[in-house]
């Protein structure tokens, strides 16, 4: 497939189908044990529909989009998602690129294999937030938010649904996972896949080495048979990744006080986590089941969302992700009162099929499908969104 022949999402989720190992493809497109969450987030926005508006002179459009007092092109962000750099090489710094050049946030995660002062470096024009798992080491916290800091990065997103890791069976069957290993079936995948092990492998090999994640040097990447790699990566070292349990308010707390940006939850479902997020100082607020990754029996994003923009009253924004695919599923959004839609799967399926023109298609298509939805609906900018236009079955 050529990349104007990508019309929409799902060819380009398609095109990465066919270029990558079946084991980085399904790390990406599924969600966890049965996958409900991730098809409940999309049952719940096909369920809500849209009344279209007419004659109302909708011939001048804009979709530029005002958050934390600075432009957006489109009300949309990158979402963190760990494995850009693994997709396509140098898919880290592409996709910041892509975002910049799109005029959009892009959030670099605590997972990526790129570290965040060499996609700042990489990325001049970008508007760079930093995703946050907080591990049992704090000063390894501190060391990273003080980097993120240095490196300029506008906003910290501290992600709070992480606090124990979530059960992604298809992930244990294909040998695959965080922390990246690379055992005999990854290795076997990866060997069938050509393009991609010419393209990014072979790439990083003759370069920086074997890709891991580059803000916990030292501690993965082995490579080996299944023994070797757990006697590789004792629990010691898994954990040391992985999230801490004991993650509470006073982390948020702590976090407030040592960065000095924009600080914002992600893996908010609760209006009551809402309020506290108020209380405790944050300048913003992620809407996210961590797109059906996490907590499978969660509520639809979607659906979490009304209640958290009353909760909050207008005195966040809130930010919404899980699931939008097409510009009719952010305009309901924004409809119901979010700020910005993150999207994660759909740049991650850009990069990976054609690099940076791929990620700056993804978000191009959704801002064109916004813009045309938003027109259908009488409106002509973000802001003239409302409930009003939209409708459910109640019955
Ligand atoms: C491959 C992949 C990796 C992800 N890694 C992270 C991560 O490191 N940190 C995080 O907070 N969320 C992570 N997420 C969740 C996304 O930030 C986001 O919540 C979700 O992908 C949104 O749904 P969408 O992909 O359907 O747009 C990841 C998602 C995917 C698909």
């Amino acid at each position: 497939m050529k990349l104007e022949d990508a019309l929409n999402i799902a060819d380009l989720r398609a095109a990465a189908k066919r270029r990558l190992p079946r084991a980085l493809f399904e790390y990406v497109d599924r969600g966890a044990e049965d996958e409900i969450a991730l098809a409940t987030n999309r049952k719940a926005l096909e369920a809500l529909k849209i009344r279209p508006r007419v004659l109302r002179d909708v011939s001048r459009r804009s979709m530029e989009h005002t958050l934390f007092g600075r432009p957006l092109r489109f009300p949309i962000a990158v979402a963190p998602t760990a494995v850009a750099g693994m997709l396509w090489h140098d898919g880290d710094v592409l996709s910041a690129r892509a975002a910049a050049a799109e005029g959009i946030p892009y959030t670099l995660s605590t997972y990526s294999v790129t570290a965040l002062e060499k996609v700042a470096a990489a990325a001049p024009h970008a508007r760079l937030w930093f995703q946050l798992y907080v591990s049992a080491n704090r000063d390894h916290m501190r060391s990273l938010v003080g980097r993120a800091k240095d490196a300029g990065y506008e906003a910290l997103v501290f992600t709070v649904d992480g606090a124990v890791s979530p059960k992604r069976e298809y992930n244990a069957r294909n040998g695959f996972g965080i922390p990246i290993t690379y055992g005999p079936r990854f290795i076997r995948d990866l060997s069938m896949h050509p393009r991609w092990l010419l393209g990014v492998a072979v790439r990083y090999l003759l370069t920086t080495g074997i890709p891991g994640i580059a803000h916990h040097p030292g501690v993965d990447a082995p490579v080996g048979t299944e023994d070797e790699i757990k006697r590789a990566l004792p629990t010691s070292a898994t954990s040391r990744i992985q999230a801490d349990p004991s993650i509470n308010w006073e982390t948020v707390r702590e976090l407030r006080d040592l960065f000095p940006g924009r600080l914002l939850l992600k893996g908010i479902l609760h209006p009551e986590d809402a309020k506290l997020a108020l209380y405790a100082g944050v300048d913003g607020i992620v809407v996210s089941n961590h797109g059906g990754r996490s907590l499978d029996a969660s509520i639809a994003t979607i659906d979490a969302l009304p209640d958290i923009v009353a909760a909050v009253g207008g005195r966040l924004p809130v930010l919404v992700d899980g699931a939008f695919y097409r510009g009719s599923d952010i305009v309901k959004a924004l409809a119901l009162g979010a700020s910005t839609v993150l999207i994660g799967r759909s740049v991650l399926w850009g990069v990976a099929s054609f690099g940076e023109p791929g990620a700056r298609r993804a978000i191009r298509i959704l801002g064109e499908e916004i813009d045309r939805v938003m027109a259908q609906t009488g409106c002509t900018s973000p802001d003239q969104l409302s409930r009003q236009i939209l409708w459910r079955r109640t019955a």
